[in-house]
Parts: C-alpha cells; sequence; structure tokens
C-alpha cells in the first residue's frame, strides 16, 4: 500500500505503513497549501532542484523531523551548510534507503539559488526527477522539465506506476508535452503537478485528466491537502 498525499505544487508526500517521504517541500510560500509545515512528518526529504518553490521549506522540516535531505551533491552540500544531514547523489545514481530505492534522473531545466541581496546566482548543480520504489509501487515525479526522448527510456527501463509530471507550462512542460510524456513512460496513473499555484502557471487540471483518459491513462488532479491510496 502507498499513500499519497499532494500538497500543493510539486511538494508530494508519499506514506507507506511505516515509513514517509516528502518530495520538494513547498509548503508556507503557497497560498493555496491545505496543511501547516508542522504538522507534517517525514524521515527523508528529495530534492529535485534548488529552486526555490522546490527547496523553501526542506531546511525547516528536516529539522523539525531530524530528517534526512537527499539532492543532487552542490544542493546538498549548500543545505548541509545550514545545520541538516544530507546524502549528495547525481544523475543516474541510485540509493537504497529504509523506505525503498530511489533513482536520480535527468531533467531538462536549470538550477540555481538566487541571492538577490548580492545580485548572485549561486550553481546548485544539475535539475533531476526520481525514480522511487517503495510500498511495492513505482513512482516517477519528473521535477521540473521540458519533455525530453529519454523519458522513453524510462519508460523502459522502470514499470512506472504512478507519476507526477509538471503542466503548468512557462517554466516545464505544458499540458500537451506532458500528455506525450505520459505515454513515454508508459504509466498507468498521472497526477499533475506545478501548476495554479501563480497565475503564469495557471492550467486546467481536469482538462488534463481527461486528455489521459483519452489515451488510456488514468489520472487525478488532486488538490492540495488531498490523499490518493494505491491498494
Ligand atoms: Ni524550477
Ligand atoms: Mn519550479
Amino acid at each position: 500500500m502507498l499513500e499519497i498525499t499532494y500538497h500543493g505544487h510539486s511538494a508530494v508526500q508519499l506514506t507507506t505503513g511505516e515509513h514517509s517521504i516528502m518530495i520538494d517541500p513547498f509548503i508556507t510560500g503557497n497560498a493555496l497549501a491545505a496543511t501547516k509545515l508542522a504538522d507534517i512528518k517525514v524521515s527523508h526529504i528529495l530534492l529535485t532542484h534548488g529552486h526555490q518553490d522546490h527547496i523553501l521549506d526542506a531546511v525547516e522540516l528536516a529539522k523539525q523531523n531530524d530528517a534526512t535531505i537527499i539532492a543532487t551533491h552542490e544542493l546538498a552540500t549548500y543545505l548541509g551548510w545550514q545545520g541538516v544531514k544530507t546524502i549528495g547523489m547525481n544523475l543516474g545514481g541510485s540509493l537504497r534507503l529504509p523506505f525503498g530505492k530511489v533513482k536520480m534522473t535527468q531533467a531538462f531545466h536549470s538550477s540555481g539559488v538566487i541571492v538577490d541581496e548580492q545580485k548572485q546566482i549561486v550553481y546548485m548543480g544539475m535539475p533531476a526527477g526520481f525514480v522511487i520504489e517503495m510500498g511495492g509501487k513505482t513512482v516517477y515525479h519528473a521535477g521540473d522539465t521540458g519533455l525530453f526522448g529519454d523519458m522513453k527510456l524510462l519508460g523502459e527501463l522502470h514499470d512506472i506506476d504512478l507519476a507526477f509530471l509538471p503542466i503548468g507550462d512557462l517554466f516545464t512542460m505544458g499540458p500537451e508535452d506532458a500528455l506525450v510524456a505520459a505515454k513515454w513512460i508508459k504509466t498507468d496513473f498521472v497526477v499533475p503537478i506545478h501548476y495554479n499555484t501563480f497565475p503564469p502557471i495557471k492550467q486546467d487540471g481536469d482538462a488534463f485528466v481527461a486528455a489521459l483518459a483519452e489515451e488510456d491513462i488514468r489520472g487525478n488532479a488532486l488538490k492540495p491537502g488531498e490523499v490518493l491510496r494505491l491498494p
């Protein structure tokens, strides 16, 4: 059994009977979020890249839970300096943890922390996605990415039960490309992410789910705070 809690934007919590992990916590900065950060209990926090809308609450969440952050080497090092436990990894690498297995996959995007006061952008390594084996399921979280041809390879290498795909457009794939991605990765089920949080990435999640259905792919445009259980 795997329980999915969508916290809005790209923030997804995966829970089994004994374990719970978070991907890309962005709660306190999201006006649509339905959960208090202090109420979230996780042992591991996976970060796809260094943009604020993915890492904003990572250090606070890690500190309140004594959780370990998993991210690309540069981002893990940077956050480690803020006093949290981290594990650095890189594209193509995988890692076994008490809750299951994590593989870091490529994403076509950028990754840096913008320090406004100093007009500096700190490089944070390559952006990434994750293939996560947990609770008997294989989950793909694409992170922020445009469509890329090697998503077909992900579909060949992994039997993906559930995928979180960005549909917001502008900074990532829009709905049309995300529909192609869903076919290429050969997933059974898609939850759209990275949309409606801000006006420039407004999309119709239910229309996307209807387009998936035409391709015989199930989907659910979860609302922030909504929970889905996969048997
Ligand atoms: Ni980003
Ligand atoms: Mn983003």
